[in-house]
């Protein structure tokens, strides 16, 4: 688990999401001095055996793929070391829920990570699904919904000139709400 990020838990549990057929995705993501918390909630299949994903390698994936089966519980494991925690809510032919809530204070934190750069290669990797990003910092955010976007410009994230400018779009959204309140310039 070496300098995997906060950021990285994200982007595996809402491929989670991904993979489970969903498409609908909200993600939100909320941090302070103090914590890091995220929520991912989908509109997917829900999950069979709620009791076993946090059992280290259990997967309903190819086992023949490397590394599968650790997503749920890497992110149980870290939150918990920093005094935090998960939470599954999962409701067959409904949907799924996962809320993550880590202590920024513990030595035992991760780095917060990109998140910008996590939410982009959701984005861009997942053109099929219809997301909704919630971001906060501090006292800042800023919301993304991709159905209303796809209205607005032209989403091709196979043209590498968009995949740019959409990495470009995330970088300046999160410097906007880098530091201090609102009332701060
Ligand atoms: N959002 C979800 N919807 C449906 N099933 C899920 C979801 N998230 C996780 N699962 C189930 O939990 C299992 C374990 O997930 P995880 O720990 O991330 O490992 P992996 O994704 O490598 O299988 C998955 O194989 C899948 O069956
Ligand atoms: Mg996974």
């Amino acid at each position: 688990m070496t300098h995997r990020a906060l950021a990285d838990h994200v982007v595996d549990i809402a491929e989670n999401s991904v993979k489970a057929g969903a498409k609908n995705v909200k993600v939100i993501i909320e941090e302070t001095q103090d914590f890091f918390s995220f929520t991912v909630e989908d509109d997917g299949p829900g999950i069979e055996n709620p009791e076993k994903v946090f059992d280290p390698f259990y997967t309903t994936r190819d086992p023949s793929v490397r590394r599968v089966g650790l997503g749920l519980p890497f992110l149980k494991q870290a939150a918990e070391l920093t005094g935090g925690y998960v939470r599954l809510l999962t409701s067959t032919g409904k949907g799924t829920r996962v809320t993550a809530w880590f202590n920024r204070r513990s030595v035992e934190c991760q780095p917060v990570g990109n998140v910008g750069e996590a939410i982009a290669t959701l984005l861009l990797s997942n053109p099929e699904v219809d997301w909704y990003v919630v971001r906060r910092k501090d006292g800042n955010g800023y919301e993304i919904d991709t159905k209303k976007l796809k209205e607005l410009v032209d989403w091709d994230p196979k043209n590498p000139k968009f995949a740019s400018w959409v990495f470009k779009f995330l970088e300046e959204l999160e410097r906007e709400i880098e530091g201090g309140g609102p009332d701060e310039r």
